[in-house]
């Protein structure tokens, strides 16, 4: 049995990586903000976050914020863990993190040349977007009676209780460096994935695809994020949507 502490073991991908892990029949610790009794923040350290360390021999690092610091908190983490003497750090990140320059990316990216040059054993795999985070952003797009997206834009969006598999098996083995992509089973254009979601929620709505200028803009029209060559996930948007909204005849529920 090994000590794994799972960072952000509370959020959408964090709380199903704690729950594969514990199955597994591992020590798990959780450490967030918020959850007691690691309840550290990563961006300041302290004593805390050598505590929750204290022992461990596995973090797997899934604590992050859009608000920035991820990259503060991946330095306060690493020199905790080295003090410690934890022998791998696993890290997820996002495919596309080297194309696509969005500022989210980019600490993404630096985080992950921290992580490799940590001295730990380390592992790093890249997942596309989680239905959950597709879902979310289609919720704020249609609050408003038309639904304007951008042109010419795709997406492969991949269930998250597959990266949470695909995670803790590689938190249980030993470092492998950079592992090989995690993508959803389909590449969908946005307004594909619109519709189903609308179709899904029973909601009318008018969808607008609007071009965009800038370099990111082009960035994802390009597939920056996508990775078509590495579509190994199973669960389709269709399917996650079922689970989440219900089936029925327009497909709405709740
Ligand atoms: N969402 C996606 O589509 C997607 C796709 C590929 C990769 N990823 C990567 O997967 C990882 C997890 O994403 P997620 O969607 O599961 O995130 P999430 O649901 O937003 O969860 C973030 C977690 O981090 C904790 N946290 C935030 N700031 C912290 C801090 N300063 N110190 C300690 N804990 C902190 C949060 O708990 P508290 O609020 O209690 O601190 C929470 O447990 C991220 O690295 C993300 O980049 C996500």
């Amino acid at each position: 049995m090994t000590t794994i502490l799972v960072t952000g073991g509370t959020g959408t991908l964090g709380r199903p990586v704690t729950e594969r892990l514990r199955a597994g029949g591992h020590e798990v610790r959780v450490l967030s903000r918020h959850s007691e009794p690691y309840a550290v923040d990563l961006r300041r350290g302290g004593i805390g976050l050598d505590t929750a360390l204290a022992g461990v021999d596995t973090v797997v690092h899934c604590a992050t914020t859009q608000r920035g610091g991820d990259e503060r908190s991946a330095v306060n983490l690493i020199a905790a863990a080295r003090r410690a003497g934890v022998a791998h750090l696993v890290h997820i990140s996002i495919v596309g993190v080297d194309r696509v320059p969005l500022g989210y990316y980019r600490s993404k990216l630096a985080v992950e040349k921290l992580v490799e040059e940590s001295g730990l054993g380390w592992t790093v795999l890249r997942a596309t977007q989680f239905h959950d985070l597709v879902v979310q952003v289609l919720q704020s797009l249609a609050k408003v009676p038309v639904v304007v997206l951008p042109a010419h834009a795709a997406d492969q969006p991949v269930a998250v209780a597959e990266v949470a598999d695909r995670l803790a098996g590689l938190a249980a083995g030993a470092p492998a460096g950079r592992v090989p992509d995690l993508g959803g089973p389909e590449v969908r254009t946005f307004e594909s994935l619109a519709r189903a979601y609308l179709t899904a929620t029973g909601r009318r709505r008018a969808v607008v695809n609007v071009p965009l200028a800038g370099k990111t803009y082009r960035a994802f029209r390009e597939g920056g994020h996508l990775a078509p060559e590495h579509a190994v996930g199973k669960g389709t948007f269709e399917e996650y949507l079922t689970v989440r909204y219900g089936g029925g005849a327009d497909g709405r529920r709740g």
